[in-house]
């Protein structure tokens, strides 16, 4: 059944929506997050209009007063969300309209359609700033960890094949870069944030002398030295959804990186590895079987990467083919940010508990890294430095490694002679490129596992994050 006219734009209407039709629009249900902000922005709004003299300051007093009580009747949950309003924007007007009379003039200037593109941005920046927070605190906690295996060395996999030694503590800083580099990516959406749409109206401003720089600076739109930052096309501040674009990519990047982690550390934690024993509070048990342990929270972290991405995929699907310049599908942009949001936040916390109660199993390290094909490759430079070209190098390890397959030995367990008779250039002393604690000793070279370089590299971090 119909209903009367909607009570903000219904002057045209003669009807007002269906009920159909007002479930399947509102928007409310979930953009009432977006409440703080808009309350924000009603006041820096109307600030303004006082400023300009289009508000008295009784007026403005009975607004700032009446958005006051409602914010507080929000914080306690005792706003009642109306769909027959829409959205968080007309619902707070309306709910004003019934303290104040002045509520009525609170829109003048501006539309919803820049309304909205200046909360979601105040909310970019909050969240931004959250989500660094969180990166800065896993951080904490991967560089604790790596600190405290600055001893311990495993092989490094390259096609999941075991490759070179490495220390823990180095494989773990390459999550520290990768996490580094999110904090750097979501601080660039922050900067990209910082620019107030308001007065853009609905897409083409307003006849009314607003003062922009004004609400920008109320708002704190503003750059280092203090001066406004006003977006400069009206069209483009109503249309574009960049940051949201921005914003879910810069999680899915960090959902990528978390993947990547749980999926190393799920690894070291089978029984084929038993690199690592994982903490009880991070795994879950089988119905079924009782002896199961199992990395739980790894694997949610590794689904839930999908679902950071899916969002951002939504946002690029749903934007892309879109005239300038609002469209209504355009409030569709909000579920996606606000979920890719809250899982990265929690997963990110999730990591860094796991990270934390995960000790390593030393005995299965050395056992692993003791394989002494690891370091072939050293022996292959060993030949170079005494002349030998690193192709021929290659090959004659390469030959090395056949007749200790062939003998069935270790490949530091070949014979002597054997050995010998390969290539001149194999000295006496070719066995002791198999000394693991000498094969980390010349990687001193900038981003390499020699143990020097590993704790300059722990150093810097500590001091980036203080
Ligand atoms: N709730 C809407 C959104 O998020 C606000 C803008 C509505 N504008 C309009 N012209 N109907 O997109």
């Amino acid at each position: 059944m119909a209903k009367k006219a909607q009570a903000t734009w219904g002057g045209r209407f003669s009807k007002g929506p269906a009920e159909l039709m007002l479930a399947f629009s509102e928007s409310v249900s979930f953009d009432k997050r977006l409440a703080p902000y808009d309350i924000e922005v009603n006041k820096a709004h109307t600030a303004m209009l006082n400023h300009i003299g289009l508000l008295t300051k009784k007026e403005l007093r009975e607004i700032h007063k009446g958005l006051d009580t409602l914010s507080k009747q929000i914080a306690k949950g005792e706003l009642e969300w109306k769909a027959e309003f829409e959205d968080v924007h007309m619902n707070i007007e309306q709910a004003l309209t019934k303290i104040t009379p002045a509520a009525a003039k609170m829109h003048t200037a501006r539309s919803r359609n820049d309304q909205v593109a200046t909360d979601v941005r105040l909310f970019f920046k909050d969240a931004c700033g959250q989500v660094i927070a969180k990166l800065e605190a896993l951080l904490g906690a991967i560089l604790d960890i790596a600190d405290q295996n600055q001893g311990v060395f495993i092989p490094g996999y390259t096609h999941l094949q075991r490759a070179q030694p490495v220390s823990v503590a180095h494989h773990l800083l390459a999550y520290v870069e990768m996490f580094g580099r999110d904090i750097k990516r979501f601080e660039e959406v922050l900067e990209n944030a910082n620019w107030c749409p308001l007065g853009a109206g609905a897409i083409a401003g307003t006849t009314l002398p607003i003062d922009r720089e004004f609400t920008a600076k109320a708002l704190g739109f503003v750059n280092s030295r203090g001066k406004a930052q006003v977006t400069p096309n009206s069209m483009d501040s109503v249309a574009d959804r960049d940051l949201f674009l921005d914003f879910a990519h810069a999680c899915s990047v960090a959902a990528t990186h978390i993947s990547r982690v749980a999926e190393d550390v799920i690894i070291w934690n089978s029984s084929e590895f038993g690199y690592v024993e994982l903490p009880d509070a991070f795994c879950t048990g089988s119905s079924l079987m009782p002896q199961k342990k199992n990395p739980d929270s790894l694997e949610i972290l590794r689904g839930k990467s999908g679902r950071i991405i899916g969002n951002e995929q939504a946002l690029f699907v749903m934007v892309k083919g879109l005239p300038l310049t609002y469209n209504r599908d355009l409030q569709e942009d909000k579920p996606q940010v606000f979920d890719s949001f809250d899982q990265i936040m929690i997963s990110l916390d999730v990591l860094a508990g796991t990270i934390e109660g995960m000790e390593f199993r030393i005995d299965k390290c050395s056992e692993a890294v003791s394989d002494p094909a690891l370091l072939a490759t050293d022996l292959a430079d060993y030949l170079v430095e005494r002349g030998v070209a690193f192709r021929e190098a290659h090959h004659v390890v390469g030959a090395l490694v056949a007749l200790a397959e062939k003998l069935d030995c270790p490949l530091h367990e070949v014979p002597d002679e054997k050995a010998k008779g390969l290539h001149p250039e194999i000295g006496d002393d070719w066995v002791e490129v198999f000394d693991l604690q000498r094969a980390m000793k010349v990687r001193e070279g900038i981003g390499m596992p020699g143990p020097k370089q590993i704790r300059k590299q722990l150093a810097r971090w500590k001091k980036q994050l203080a």
